[in-house]
């Protein structure tokens, strides 16, 4: 049961199904190469962790960053705090996969993207477990994506609203909001 008057909106099958999804094509598309896996904190850590173990292909190192911008409210700022990143020797000419929770507004990943560019990595996507296209901001293309959602404020595997709800197993949203 679902706390809070939270609405399922991806069972936690479908997430396995759709990070194997993922997975499968990441495998495919690095084959050759290998990569480096930047997991963006806090909300991906869950989806990037998943996808870790399902991948394949050589992961030569897992980096983290941390990105926010919200005041504490639910919309994005455009004004993206970047922070505890890694050396640009870790990220300096390898093939770079940023791993993010959600694509909303795109100014978090669009922030992120170009600040990793500007530590010479040979290639650089971005991957979101989910993409809300309809409220996107800055551009910024999404290479890969698990799932595309409606403009709900969504929580679980990972994603909070003010700190809570990241450990529950499935995707929620708020009926009303
Ligand atoms: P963006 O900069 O607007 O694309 O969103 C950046 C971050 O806001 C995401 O990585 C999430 O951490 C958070 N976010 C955006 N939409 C949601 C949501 O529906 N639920 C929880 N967090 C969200
Ligand atoms: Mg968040």
């Amino acid at each position: 049961m679902a706390p809070d008057g939270l609405a399922l909106l991806i069972a936690t099958a479908e997430l396995r199904a759709g990070v194997a999804r993922l997975a499968r094509r990441i495998d495919r598309d690095y084959a050759d190469t290998g990569l480096v896996l930047v997991c963006l904190l806090k909300g991906a850590v869950i989806f990037a962790s998943d996808l870790l173990r399902e991948l394949r292909v050589e992961v030569r190192r897992v980096e983290y960053i941390r990105a926010s911008s919200y005041g504490g409210g639910t919309e994005s700022s455009g004004n993206v705090r970047i922070e505890g990143t890694p050396a640009a020797e870790q990220i300096a000419g390898e093939h770079v996969l940023l791993v993010d929770d959600i694509a909303d507004t795109g100014h978090t990943g669009a922030a992120v993207m170009e600040y990793i560019r500007g530590l010479g990595p040979a290639s650089l996507r971005y991957c979101a477990l989910l993409d809300k296209p309809e409220r996107r901001a800055a551009a910024v293309q999404c290479d890969y994506v698990g799932f595309t959602i409606p403009n709900h404020f969504v929580v679980g595997y990972g994603m909070d609203r003010d700190e809570r709800y990241r450990g529950l197993p499935a995707v929620y949203y708020f009926p009303q909001g």
